[in-house]
């Protein structure tokens, strides 16, 4: 019997990971992988809303959370390594992944190397585009900014890009809880992770093999992965689902939870209990 509960503990690669797992042990197994600087507890209103139904894990990446940091640089490619032996250590041969922004580029890179685990996919507020050379060049100057201001001012400048306008003025537990998982974020890790970031590959050549089901969402006012970006994969990907998710920016999940909710919820009722 496995346990369930909030922060639990596993050994992978050479970290120990944090999750959270809860929902019956035949449910169909989905994933919850966060954005960046976040960690899994951004999943907690999509973790209670499924769990009737499913078997739901959400897990601090590397460096994220309550998961260690490990030794040496960050990539995506490791991200998915670490995804893929999470997968192992937990004995879960197969699952559905939900991943937002950051989220969707370690679902994105881990369905590339093994199309096998996965039965669908969510990508959330992300995108298949590498960094443009000006987007790296922020990325660089976000480091910098970062060890001359301190970790409380780039949260503040990140709040005003994560949320749509209108969040910023109504959803304050919300902004609140986003600010407490950035500063929670260690300054190695949010440095590791822009590198990460500046160093990303496209995956929009790669999307063409993907052939399980896909949603695709996005809140209509992201600033950070726009409408757009979501539309070329919804585009390469063939019998794509594509959603634009009101009242929300980057964060999707947080600032519309009722709508991405439904959304997700009828995208994966589909993939598992359909006909
Ligand atoms: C995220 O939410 O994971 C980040 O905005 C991703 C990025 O900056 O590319």
């Amino acid at each position: 019997m496995r346990e369930i509960g909030n922060n639990m503990k596993i050994t992978v690669n050479d970290i120990t990971v944090s999750y959270n797992d809860d929902g019956e042990d035949q449910a169909p197994v989905i994933i919850f992988i966060h954005g960046f600087p976040f960690n899994k507890a951004m999943w907690d209103k999509q973790l209670k809303a499924l769990k009737e139904n499913y078997r739901v894990i959400a897990y601090d990446v590397r460096g994220h959370g309550a998961s260690d940091f490990g030794t040496g640089d960050f990539s995506i490619d490791l991200f998915a390594d670490d995804l893929l032996s999470f997968m192992d250590a937990m004995k879960i041969d197969k699952a559905m992944l939900c991943g937002l922004s950051m989220g969707g580029y370690i679902a994105l890179s881990a369905i590339e190397k093994h199309p096998d685990r996965f039965d669908a996919l969510i990508l959330s507020d992300t995108t298949c585009l590498a960094d443009t050379p000006e987007a790296k060049e922020k990325r660089l100057k976000t480091i910098e900014s970062i060890k001359k201001k301190g970790v409380s001012k780039f949260a503040d400048e990140s709040i005003k890009n994560l949320f749509a306008p209108e969040s910023l003025s109504t959803k304050e537990k919300e902004i609140a809880h986003v600010r407490e998982m950035i500063l929670n974020t260690t300054q190695e890790s949010l440095y590791k992770t822009l590198r990460a970031f500046y160093e990303r590959k496209e995956t929009c050549s790669k999307l063409q093999d993907i052939n399980v089901p896909v949603l695709i969402l996005v809140g209509k006012e992201d600033k950070i992965t726009l409408p757009e970006a979501a539309q070329v994969m919804h585009e390469k990907i063939e019998d794509s689902l594509f959603s634009i998710i009101e009242h929300a920016g980057h964060l999707s999940n947080i600032e519309n939870p009722l709508e991405f909710n439904k959304q997700i919820e009828e995208f994966f009722s589909t993939v598992y209990y359909s006909g």
